[in-house]
């Protein structure tokens, strides 16, 4: 038996602070603002100065000297100027660094790809540390024939290539009871959407043969935490993938390395990362993390059981609190939007609180169960904005505001917030978390 660590998902229980926060929020709707603001300022980011010298008609110093070599960084890094491009985490969400997240900067990144260095963590036990030469994956239960893969084997099935967004079911968690962090990156960056290459769990799963009984598997983590899940048949055999390389190259150590589950549309905690055992049953297994955690706690004190799709999402990623607006004139609203069912088939965007509401251009591909970018292109004359964007999705579902989502869902929930999301954007241009009352 290995030891199950963890805390509960950052934002479960709040601490006093965040406890505090919302209340405040809370009591602030309450009292009937017309807004509510979310406490804390943006991380303040100082861009290097501008120099003259280097400007034309002079010549620049980049133009007048040689650069470097090509061997100082064998493993590129991006350009100092944009260092402040990394993830981040908010220290006082958790106990302590093994079971804690750190958020993806979406304020700073375009199209749809997330660098592999900028993809977010959430590890209930640390990040393991496993040597592929050691890497095993056990199939065994409902199975004809127990099978012990090392990571060349896995290599050796057919591949496929996918490109998927991955959503932590607490992303956004925290904004239930009102506005809270004031940052783009901290209130919706629990998400990454990358390609994977890797093996259809299929083609494993009939390798081993399954039994007529086969219902559902548990699929289980090689971390400290042993996390593990029941995924239901079904899904395993339509699109799941056990996966090996991310962008293109080797998985990330926090990513599970050397092997994780790829379960496409369905929330982040069933991606099981260092995967390496699948065992076949009739039942679910009711663990852990699908019973006292990642479950919806409903206005009445039940519980959801089995959330396993995440619903139709939108954001805007510029302007926003880290992205403030700078000058009047020609600006381009920027945002990401996403459906665990499907295609995204379109965006909409005010940026008069939901007044009136204009079709956004998608731009790039637009993939199964990936992000997809989008852009308004407009004139800023200066006025105060209340932007928000709204996700339709290939089923007709159309991304639900905050208040009908607390209609359905309460105020008890945690996970799966993908209610729209409004900033306000002040006439010098500076962008706050609100939500409107
Ligand atoms: N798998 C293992 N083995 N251990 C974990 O702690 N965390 C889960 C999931 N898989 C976890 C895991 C959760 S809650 C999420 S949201 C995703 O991994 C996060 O994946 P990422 O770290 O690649 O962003
Ligand atoms: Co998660």
């Amino acid at each position: 038996m290995m030891a199950k660590h963890g805390t509960d998902e950052p934002a479960a229980h709040s601490d006093r602070r965040g406890f505090l926060k919302a209340t405040l929020a809370g009591g602030l709707a309450a009292a009937g603002a017309t807004t509510v603001l979310a406490q804390g300022k943006p991380a303040a980011v100082a861009p290097p100065g501008p120099n003259p010298k280097n400007q034309p008609p002079k010549v620049a110093d980049w133009s007048r000297y040689l650069g470097d070599g090509v061997t100082d960084h064998p493993y590129g890094m991006p350009i100092k100027y944009e260092s402040h491009v990394v993830r981040k985490t908010v220290e006082w969400l958790t106990a302590d660094r093994q079971s804690s997240i750190n958020f993806t900067p979406l304020h700073a990144l375009d199209g749809i790809i997330t660098p592999n260095g900028l993809c977010f963590e959430r590890h209930h036990g640390g990040a393991a540390e496993v040597n592929p030469v050691d890497y095993r994956l056990m199939i065994h239960g409902l199975v004809d024939k127990p099978l012990v893969f090392t990571l060349e084997d896995l290599q050796r099935f057919p591949r496929t290539n996918k490109i998927h967004f991955l959503e932590c079911a607490a992303n956004s968690g925290m904004e239930w009871r009102g506005a809270q962090l004031n940052g783009c990156q901290f209130t919706h960056g629990m998400i990454h959407n990358v390609m994977y290459t890797g093996v259809q769990l299929k083609h494993l799963l009939n390798e081993a043969g399954l039994k007529p009984k086969a219902k559902w598997l548990l699929v289980e983590g090689g971390d400290a935490a042993g996390m593990n899940r029941s995924l239901p048949l079904e899904k395993a055999l339509e699109d799941t993938i056990v996966a090996w390389k991310m962008n293109g190259e080797a998985l990330r150590k926090e990513q599970g390395y050397p092997v994780r589950l790829v379960v496409p549309g369905w929330e982040g905690n069933i991606w099981v990362k260092w995967l390496r055992r699948i065992e076949v049953g009739d039942m679910p297994w009711l663990a852990r993390e699908e019973t006292s955690k990642y479950t919806d706690l409903m206005a009445d004190g039940r519980s959801r059981k089995f959330t396993f799709y995440m619903d139709a999402k939108s954001i805007v990623t510029g302007p926003s609190p880290e992205t403030p607006l700078k000058v009047k004139g020609r600006n381009v609203i920027s945002g990401l939007a996403w459906s665990g069912r499907g295609t995204v088939t379109r965006v909409d965007v005010t940026i008069d609180g939901g007044r009136n509401w204009q079709e956004a251009r998608i731009d790039g591909p637009v993939l199964d169960k990936s992000m997809v970018r989008f852009y308004v292109d407009f004139d800023w004359d200066g006025r105060e904005l209340m932007i928000q964007s709204r996700a339709h999705d290939q089923t007709g579902y159309v991304q639900p505001t905050k208040d009908e989502l607390r209609k359905v869902r309460g105020v008890n929930s945690i996970y799966h917030n993908n209610g729209i999301q409004t900033w306000l954007v002040r006439s010098n241009g500076e962008t706050e978390n609100v939500e409107i009352g």
